[in-house]
């Protein structure tokens, strides 16, 4: 919305809206310019910002790739990427954001490419200048050989690295290593989405700004907890990348292990990244291991068939595949428990899949039963907290009430609800939005720290050999479903269900 129209609105409303602090001036060069993540995420959060006039007129951003391409051939590409990502077109806005958009074809692992014209398009001197890497990560040390052999690693530069950073512990490592040697951490941004998501932040809030939760979030009060991220869509022309990694390293070495760190993190003393990151980490070290012995009990590994989402027939996954064979998970279910005073006995459960039923993103914090029944005939029913990422963000406690009336005493469960869309009249940024303004300003605590990365990796690479020693089967669901019958068996053998917010 423009500062003209945002000023015509009533106070109330205008109260309620976010506030946009811009941001200093700087560059952006993306490398991987004209793929997938620019398309549908960095150019429509860049577009975003500059709407909101949280971006120097002066900032420019430049697409490298190696595809033949043409400067207006990329600002089309972007513009059919940024309409369809915003609700109210502006001609003239679009105009001005286009005028910063620059193409460059090149191989940028290319040493002697032509960096002097990439040069040309940026300020320099000493304002920030971004490199993006939103390419396969198999390239990103070659890329930072590159930007260092054209002097473009200097105090002033920030690098961003797009997950997965590797696909095992070795190949992080390695990756570390190498952008290490380039840029120094605090230079090195390693992005997981996840984090910048709001419901994500507000967990830390939650749990941080308010008094109510710490005394109970323990063994002591809670039960378990659930965390899913569901996703009702497929591949979306991904299935090569997709089938090297599976859902373990595609979603769960890095989404939901990162919901599992702010869930069970003990409070940082500080909220500068390395408090955050350093208390991240202890509870990585904290996870207990899979071995071949306790991998079957604990895991459920599956692949999705045919089937109806959302009442359209959908395809299994091998029929995405060109040769029509592979033993790629698309689906995990995991029992994990943090290994420390605070989670000992607790279980974690952890799911995520393509092609489900629904999109939804979920952590619930499921309290222990009241010790003692004291209104006859009703449930002890547990108190939850539901913390909905999306859609819909909000959270919901859910509590026992008395239901009205003369009668006998009848206990009902029903959730003090905060609904975001209702109590704030914001567009929710997508979390690039924020991530890439985190970026400019210098702020990394929503960023992986290499150790962090690291840690996650030793962890999955741990559940991957297990499950390869012990022949863990590959078990299959209907798209458009909740998963296997085995994921329901495995929280089910515990006498607990899997939340349904349906
Ligand atoms: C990405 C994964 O990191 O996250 C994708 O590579 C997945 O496979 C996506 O679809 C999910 O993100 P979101 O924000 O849509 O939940």
């Amino acid at each position: 919305m423009s500062g003209a129209s945002e000023a015509l609105l009533p106070a109330m409303i205008r109260e309620k809206m976010a506030e946009f602090i811009p941001v200093e001036p700087f560059d952006i060069v993306i490398m991987g310019g004209n793929g997938d993540l620019s398309r549908r995420k960095l150019l429509p959060a860049l577009f975003h910002r500059h709407l909101d006039g949280q971006i120097h007129p002066s900032c420019r951003i430049v697409a490298v790739a190696r595809q033949n391409m043409s400067r207006a051939d990329f600002v089309d590409f972007a513009e059919v990427a940024c309409r369809k990502a915003t609700q109210n077109w502006d001609e003239s806005t679009w105009t001005d954001f286009a005028s910063r958009l620059f193409y460059q074809i090149m191989d940028a692992t290319d040493k002697n490419g032509p960096w002097d014209k990439i040069k040309k398009h940026l300020t320099r001197d000493d304002r920030i200048c971004v490199f993006y890497l939103a390419t396969t990560p198999r390239i990103y040390v070659d890329i930072c050989d590159a930007l260092k052999a054209n002097g473009l690693n200097g105090p002033w530069s920030r690098l961003v690295l797009e997950k997965p950073i590797g696909t095992d512990l070795a190949s992080a490592r390695e990756i570390n290593r190498g952008v290490g040697a380039v840029f120094p951490e605090n230079s090195i941004y390693r992005i997981d989405h996840y984090l910048g998501k709001e419901t994500v932040q507000n967990l830390l809030v939650l749990r941080f700004a308010n008094t109510l939760f710490e005394p109970v979030w323990s063994r002591n009060t809670i039960d378990h907890v659930q965390i899913t991220v569901a996703e009702s869509l497929g591949l979306e022309g991904r299935a090569d990348y997709f089938d090297r990694s599976g859902a373990v390293r595609d979603m769960i070495q890095n989404h939901l292990l990162q919901l599992l760190c702010l869930t069970a993190m003990e409070p940082p003393n500080e909220l500068d990244a390395d408090s955050v990151r350093t208390e991240k980490i202890k509870v990585l070290k904290a996870l207990q291991r899979f071995t071949p012995n306790n991998v079957k009990q604990n895991s459920v590994r599956a692949q999705h068939k045919a089937g109806l989402v959302d009442g359209k027939a959908v395809p299994g996954y091998l029929e995405n595949l060109s040769s029509g064979e592979s033993s790629t998970e698309t689906f995990v279910a995991l029992k994990v428990e943090v290994a420390n005073w605070r989670w000992a006995g607790v279980p974690f459960y952890l799911r995520t899949g393509k092609r489900m039923e629904s999109r939804r993103s979920e952590i619930v914090v499921q309290f222990k039963p009241t010790p003692h029944r004291l209104f006859e005939n009703a449930d002890r029913a547990p108190n939850q907290l539901v913390i909905r990422l999306q859609p819909d963000e909000g959270m919901r406690l859910y509590m026992q009430i008395k239901e009205p009336g003369p009668g006998r005493m009848r206990l009902k469960s029903l959730p003090l609800n905060l609904a975001y869309a209702e109590e704030f009249l914001v567009r929710y940024p997508d979390a690039y939005e924020r991530l890439l303004m985190d970026v400019i300003r210098g702020n990394l605590s929503l960023f992986m720290r290499s150790d962090e990365v690291e840690e996650a990796w030793r962890w999955v690479d741990a559940l991957l050999q297990a499950w390869e020693d012990s022949d863990q089967p590959l078990e299959t669901y209907q798209a458009g479903t909740d998963g296997p019958l085995q994921s329901a068996m495995l929280i089910d053998r515990d006498g607990r269900n899997w939340w349904n917010s349906k």
